[in-house]
């Protein structure tokens, strides 16, 4: 069964979080559960606290945490540097099998929406919490609103190309990052009118806290370096996959030094593994990263070397370079736009890419830096607040 968490406590709302209100005639619901969405829900609480409409409207917001990631490194330090509340209410669900995280999400949101009666419940992204909750609101009634939606990998392998899927049909507003993902909704159907083009909320989080992630790059780190991580099941829950590219990433440091923050799956797998390479200066694996200390080190970094989609997003707006170990992306505007390179299962590739990316000159490698993202400009969650407003009728 799926691990079961205690509920933690109440550290006083800045949001006007879930505050007996005796006028409240509007109720906005956010439900967050793995560490990717923390960083989108932060800017979306914030801009509508901040929006002028909130006041007269006499709302109220409450933020449910599922505990899908529960350990205090993949999530109570991301509430504290992103300056978010405590949740309202925690889940408790943890870990399990697909189904079983899913559906231990179902089970405990139920209540909580029949007694708390949101008038919309916002999801973040395409993690089990975030189709588990548009699921749980579509049977009861409840308006969905989905942040990140549209993005297609066209892998239905991915366990959350299947949570994309499912939550935008499941969705009433659906805030979109990109033209792209405009173009995947109406592929599928979706009703136009339900579509909205607001950008990149992460990359609102990366733009209010990078001049403070200045100040968390370790002294002791050794330039240049290549920043890796890797999670996903495709990449680490193949054994010999995983040694093989651990293999690659060894022989990459006697080029340029690594620094491979390690997620717990991952950590998990490379228990299984056994033999790890000695840490050395050049070749660090550490445990995960708070936020800002993450970004700092993407920040300086030579290149990007990853299987996540949100870090694909973060170095297309930082300008560095990034090889990710995946065969798609749902993210084709970071490969467009010419800071990422697909290297998929093929390590001779990664070797060569590596290469490539130290032989040009810094300038060169970060050619991209001054050409933004439409729409990635540090404004997306002040054009969800509008229209949530607007939706809600305030
Ligand atoms: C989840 C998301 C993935 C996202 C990633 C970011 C899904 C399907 N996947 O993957 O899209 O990119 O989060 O991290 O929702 N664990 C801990 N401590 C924690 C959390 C997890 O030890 O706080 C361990 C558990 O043993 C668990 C494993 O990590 O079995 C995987 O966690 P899980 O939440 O199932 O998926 P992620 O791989 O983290």
């Amino acid at each position: 069964m799926p691990r079961k968490r205690d509920n933690p406590s109440s550290r006083r709302s800045r949001y006007n979080l879930d505050l007996p209100c005796p006028f409240a005639r509007m109720h906005i619901l956010h439900v967050v559960g793995a560490r990717p969405n923390f960083m989108k829900a932060a800017p979306v609480l914030r801009a509508l606290a901040e929006h002028p409409g909130a006041h007269k409207a006499k709302f109220r917001q409450t933020l449910v945490h599922t505990g899908q990631h529960y350990d205090a490194g993949m999530s109570e330090v991301f509430f504290q540097q992103l300056e978010m509340s405590e949740p309202d209410c925690n889940l408790g669900v943890g870990s399990g099998t697909h189904a079983q995280q899913t559906a231990a999400v179902m089970l405990a949101l139920e209540p909580v929406l029949v007694e708390r009666k949101p008038d919309l419940v916002l999801v973040y992204g395409d993690v089990n919490s975030t189709v588990a909750a548009a699921l749980v609101c579509a049977k009861l009634g409840v308006r969905v609103g989905h942040v990140e939606a549209g993005l297609r990998s066209h892998d239905r392998s991915m366990p959350e190309e299947i949570n994309r899927l499912l939550t935008d049909q499941l969705s009433d507003l659906l805030f979109t990052p990109t033209a792209d993902a405009d173009e995947n909704l109406k592929l599928e159907g979706i009703d136009p009118v339900k579509i909205h083009l607001v950008g990149n909320v992460m990359i609102d989080t990366l733009v209010r806290l990078l001049p403070r992630a200045a100040e968390r790059l370790p002294a002791e780190i050794s330039r240049p370096y290549a920043l890796v991580t890797l999670h996903r099941p495709s990449n680490v829950d193949d054994l010999g996959w995983l040694h093989e590219l651990l293999v690659t990433l060894v022989d990459l440091s006697s080029r340029l030094s690594v620094i491979f923050p390690v997620h717990p799956r991952t950590r998990q797998r490379l228990d299984e593994l056994g033999s790890l390479p000695a840490p050395s200066e050049r070749f660090r694996l550490i445990g995960p990263l708070p936020y800002l200390e993450f970004l700092a080190l993407q920040r300086h970094a030579a290149m990007v070397i990853t299987d996540s989609g949100g870090i694909q997003e973060e170095t297309t707006f930082l300008g560095v370079p990034c090889l990710t170990v995946r065969e798609n992306t749902e993210r084709p505007i970071t490969i467009t736009h010419g800071t990422n390179q697909l290297v998929g299962r093929d390590l001779k590739r990664l070797r060569v890419a590596v290469e490539e990316i130290i032989g040009k000159s810094a300038a060169s490698a970060r050619a991209c830096s001054s050409c933004r993202v439409p729409f990635w400009d540090g404004h997306a969650a002040e054009r969800i607040a509008r229209i949530v407003m607007r939706d809600l009728g305030a």
